[in-house]
């Protein structure tokens, strides 16, 4: 496996890769890798000649006061990992290469960034836009892979490479879960071990959700009262919103009619955590 720090270097890399027809897999990441990441690059290497994964904490999608500073940076554990799972490329760049001073141009994402982790995290989505694109243009994928534990981001790099129409296939995968039920996620190392043991409850409230709707409940308010609930029964834990929505246009559905998303997020102290479920009716 090669590691790559320059944006160069990843160009001449891809573009020779191109030339030869190979079909380039990608797994963007801000590193602390964890078994929701080796299952994105194992479906990319199942799929795809070679797997080029990304490795950068991207400044652009961090709030003022968010951890930014403090994201766990681990690159000797993901490359050991990286090599583990067969990637050919860990692309690797400093935040100066990705972001050369004098840089006017980003993206901004419209209404789909507004609601649920936009309201709460204002450009979070514009920086997440804006890089995506830019790991695209350099590392020219044929296939790129998220989480669907990131059901928002999902929805929003879905239609970015739709409405730019960047070439580039996008597969979401499913959530990996602790055997608890907890969303494996990058952040879970902030959780002390008390915090730990009630994090789960976040994916309770929403398997309580689904239950309610499996069994006829068809008012989204309702769907929320009950995922509520659940929550209420710990102390100490802040919902940030927990609702039930369409999963394409992510607007909260009055009426159950169709497939639904609900999605939730919570703060354990200071540790936020998000998650969702789909229930198909
Ligand atoms: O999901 C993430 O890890 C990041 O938002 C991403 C897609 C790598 C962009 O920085």
């Amino acid at each position: 496996m090669r590691i790559i720090r320059s944006v160069p270097a990843m160009t001449v890399w891809t573009s020779g890769l191109r030339r030869e027809g190979v079909g380039i897999g990608f797994v963007p990441t801000m590193g602390a890798l964890h078994e929701g990441h080796r299952s994105l690059i194992r479906k990319a290497r199942l799929a795809c000649d070679a797997v080029v994964v990304s490795l950068f904490v991207n400044p652009t999608q961090f709030g003022p006061g968010e951890d930014y500073a403090t994201y766990p940076r681990t690159l000797k554990d993901d490359a050991a990992l990286c090599r583990a799972a067969g990637v050919d490329v860990l692309f690797a760049p400093s935040a100066a290469a990705m972001y050369p001073a004098g840089a006017h141009v980003s993206v901004t994402v419209g209404n789909l960034a507004q609601r649920w982790e936009g309201m709460i995290r204002p450009g979070h989505f514009d920086g997440v836009a804006t890089v995506v694109t830019k790991l695209f243009s350099i590392v020219r994928p044929d296939r790129a892979y998220f989480g669907q534990k990131d059901f928002q981001q999902s929805v929003i790099v879905r239609r970015l490479a739709e409405d730019l129409s960047l070439g580039v296939k996008i597969l979401v995968c499913p959530t990996v879960r602790e055997a608890d039920g907890l969303a494996m996620s990058s952040r879970n190392r902030y959780l002390t071990p008390v915090q730990r043991r009630v994090a789960p409850v976040l994916h309770e409230a929403l398997q309580a959700g689904r239950t309610a709707i499996l069994r006829g409940i068809r008012f989204g308010a309702q769907v929320a009262r009950a995922m509520q609930r659940v929550v209420e029964q710990e102390p100490g834990v802040t919902v940030d919103y927990l609702a039930c929505c369409d999963p394409r246009t992510l607007e909260p559905l009055a009426r159950i009619t169709k497939p639904a998303v609900l999605l939730g997020a919570i703060q354990l102290g200071r540790v936020r955590l998000i998650d969702n479920l789909l229930v198909r009716l």
